[in-house]
């Protein structure tokens, strides 16, 4: 795997998993540019995340998330903040070459505990019981995020070590990747 340049990092997982947070302090090490994907859609839109929901409905939220994220996957030298759903799909194990995948991992109810401060940004879990529809989403998407070249866990690590942990990877991506049939390039 010598060409296994790591041109992008994309940072999948679930809401509150901290992919902004991690997304900026991967992308400061690196010298990078810190992309988030649901910013990108609310400038593309001029309206919020949650006012598209509410407008026009998820599917169209999709749409847009989709085709700013293949505008994104295009560009080097950048760490995209994906929103939780996109890495949902199939599109991990469709990832142009050079992309490194990252699922940040947190548990429903740390999700439910971190987002419930920027609730307006989360309008699928303005639920009667957020925690219940975290845990079915989560069930749900797990198998997708999976795919990812690498997983960290982001409860038992600071932001900065989860940062050092995708750093080390990609110092090192062919060690570490020797046992995986997902590779890079
Ligand atoms: C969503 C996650 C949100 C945002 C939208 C939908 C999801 O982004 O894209 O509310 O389906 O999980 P974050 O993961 O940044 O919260």
């Amino acid at each position: 795997m010598s060409d296994s340049i790591v041109e992008r990092v994309v940072l999948v997982g679930f809401m509150g998993a901290g992919k902004t947070t991690v997304g900026r302090l991967v992308s400061h090490a690196l010298g990078w540019r810190f992309v988030d994907q649901d910013q990108e859609v609310e400038a593309v839109e001029g309206r919020t995340v949650s006012e598209i929901f509410a407008e026009t409905g998820e599917a169209h939220f999709r749409e847009v998330e989709d085709q700013v994220a293949q505008r994104l996957l295009g560009q080097k030298g950048l760490v995209i903040g994906t929103g939780g759903g996109w890495g949902a799909g199939s599109v991990l194990a469709a990832l142009p070459p050079h992309t490194l995948s990252v699922w940040l991992r947190v548990s429903a109810e740390e999700a439910v505990r971190r987002t419930s401060v920027a609730a307006d940004k989360r309008p699928l879990l303005a639920t009667e019981d957020a925690l219940e529809t975290a845990r079915m989403l989560l069930a749900e998407r797990t198998p997708f995020y999976r795919v990812a070249h690498l997983e960290v866990d982001t409860e038992a690590l600071k932001p900065e070590d989860v940062s050092a942990r995708i750093l080390e990877f990609m110092a090192n991506p062919n060690h570490e990747m020797e046992a995986s049939e997902n590779a890079i390039t």
